[in-house]
């Protein structure tokens, strides 16, 4: 450590501040002042440097409540490490100071990044699920506050670390934002002030849809030359389940998230249908079409539909209904919201619209979510949004298990669901096997209602 690593930051005293302001006030004495001077800048190492990584960098170093600077970066392969940088540098220059000496590739790269950092700066999670609890593992024993993308978790025995992890961080005082941003979108959170006060009645049913053409990585052909088993999972993580919790947990789980905040509860089990119909000779794990009904504790449903298919009818919305009226919770993708009531169930009516927000403009939640997280790191404020995250993981989870197997899947079955998707995943190098393998014919164990029922593949 260098002696400015040791030395105390302005984050580190505030961080104490609320026992510092109990003595105060005992002693009836002034607060301390923070000196001016100070280095008041988080700083950022960045790990997994793919779309959303280089994105989610961009948006704490343009928050508000910066300010914020770039400092390590990791990444299993160094063309997307290459990429990310000169994209951030070319937008922020002075707040990207990433030498060559702090750029990491390989499975073991998330260490040394972190190491590059001081208690009290940010790491952001930004790879495939399957590293969540393992980087955040590592950030939590080094003391950082964290920004980790959804989902956080793939399977039980996943969600069952991140949980405890997740209240190991709390007990530390660690700040970590959970990429649920819709949660941070302040027209939702009118809508949900709403819903509380009764403008809807008693919720009775909750709608999802995201039915799309073909989307990412959620179909993989055979893998080609030149790369290895492993990387070419990694590297297509939507195709697998170990990875990604496959297309149904890395697309749905917002949509299903915005709903389960709504009704102010996780559903507490859910039974599903879902099919590869056109496959072609692709080998992932996932199926191309998805419909899920969730039950809430009060027999209220949440129905989703997923789909990936070319040249059907498409929707990215989520609505609620209730005994008084129903709602637009989102209408078109994540941001902008435009939510709206209407007073009746029909929510194509404009006539019957009852609210909409106001203004023209939506605060992107993407942004307002590292205005938040920076706020409480630098006001020592309780954040931790990682039982909800995890939570919000395993519902999601649960919703495909049932359509995987065919079977009726309880909350708590899912959460002590032993199947391990991809066992020591903490020990991949770049030599390690894949944790899912191919036979003979090239083609991956996939899930087969009905037949595979206690495990998804
Ligand atoms: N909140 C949102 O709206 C939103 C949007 C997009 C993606 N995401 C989430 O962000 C995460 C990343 O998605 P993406 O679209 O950026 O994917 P991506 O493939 O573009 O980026 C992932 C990066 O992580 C790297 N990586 C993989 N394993 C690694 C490891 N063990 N160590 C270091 N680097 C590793 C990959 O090489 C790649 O560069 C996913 O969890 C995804 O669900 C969230």
């Amino acid at each position: 450590m260098t002696s400015s690593a040791n030395k105390p930051s302005r984050r580190d005293l505030l961080s104490t501040s609320g026992r510092l302001a109990a003595a105060s006030a005992l002693a009836g004495v002034a607060l301390p002042a923070v000196h001016a001077g100070e280095d008041d800048t988080v700083r950022i190492a960045l790990v997994g440097c793919g779309g959303r990584g280089t994105g989610a960098a961009g948006d704490a170093m343009a928050s508000k409540n910066g300010p914020a600077k770039l400092v390590a970066m990791a990444d299993v392969f160094q063309e997307r490490l290459d990429h990310s940088y000169d994209a951030l540098h070319q937008e922020f220059n002075d707040h990207v100071a990433v030498p060559t000496g702090n750029k990491f590739i390989g499975f073991d790269g998330y260490q040394k990044a972190m190491d590059c950092l001081r208690k009290g700066d940010v790491v952001i999670l930004t790879t495939p699920p399957a590293f969540r609890w393992v980087h955040f593992t590592y950030a939590i024993s080094k003391g950082l506050n964290v920004f980790m993308e959804k989902p956080v978790t793939v399977d039980g025995p996943s969600t069952r670390k991140l949980l405890k992890l997740g209240e190991e961080s709390v007990q530390k005082n660690l700040k970590v934002g959970v990429g649920l941003m819709c949660r941070h979108c302040v027209v939702r959170k009118e809508l949900f002030d709403r819903i509380k006060n009764g403008e809807l009645g008693d919720l009775t049913l909750l709608r999802a849809y995201r039915v799309a053409g073909k989307t990412a990585m959620e179909a993989s052909p055979p893998k080609p030359e030149g790369i290895t088993e492993l990387l070419y999972q990694v590297k297509r993580f939507h195709s697998f389940l170990w990875a990604s919790g496959g297309c149904y947990s890395d697309y749905l789980i917002h949509n299903i998230d915005e709903c389960c905040w709504m009704k102010d509860a996780w559903p507490v089990k859910a039974v599903g249908l879902g099919g590869r119909q056109y496959r072609g000779s692709n080998i992932d794990q996932n199926f191309d079409h998805y419909t899920v009904e969730y039950s809430f504790a009060d027999g209220t449903k949440l129905l989703l539909e997923g789909r990936t298919i070319d040249n059907c009818w498409q929707k990215f919305a989520s609505y609620a209904h209730g005994t008084k009226g129903s709602a637009w919770i989102s209408i078109a993708g994540h941001t902008p919201a435009h939510c709206r009531i209407f007073k009746g169930q029909d929510v194509d009516n404009e006539k019957d619209i009852v609210w909409k927000y106001p203004k023209n403009h939506e605060p992107n939640p993407y942004r307002v979510e590292w205005d938040d997280l920076f706020d409480a790191i630098k006001n020592d404020k309780p954040y931790n949004e990682v039982k909800r995250g995890a939570e919000a993981s395993l519902v999601t989870a649960m919703g495909r298990m049932a359509a995987h197997t065919g079977r009726e899947i309880t909350f708590d079955q899912m959460l002590n669901c032993e199947h391990e998707f991809a066992p020591e995943v903490e020990k991949l190098t770049m030599d390690s096997p894949a944790p899912l393998l191919a036979d003979s014919s090239g083609k991956y164990p996939q899930p087969e209602p009905g037949r595979k029922t206690n495990r998804e593949f």
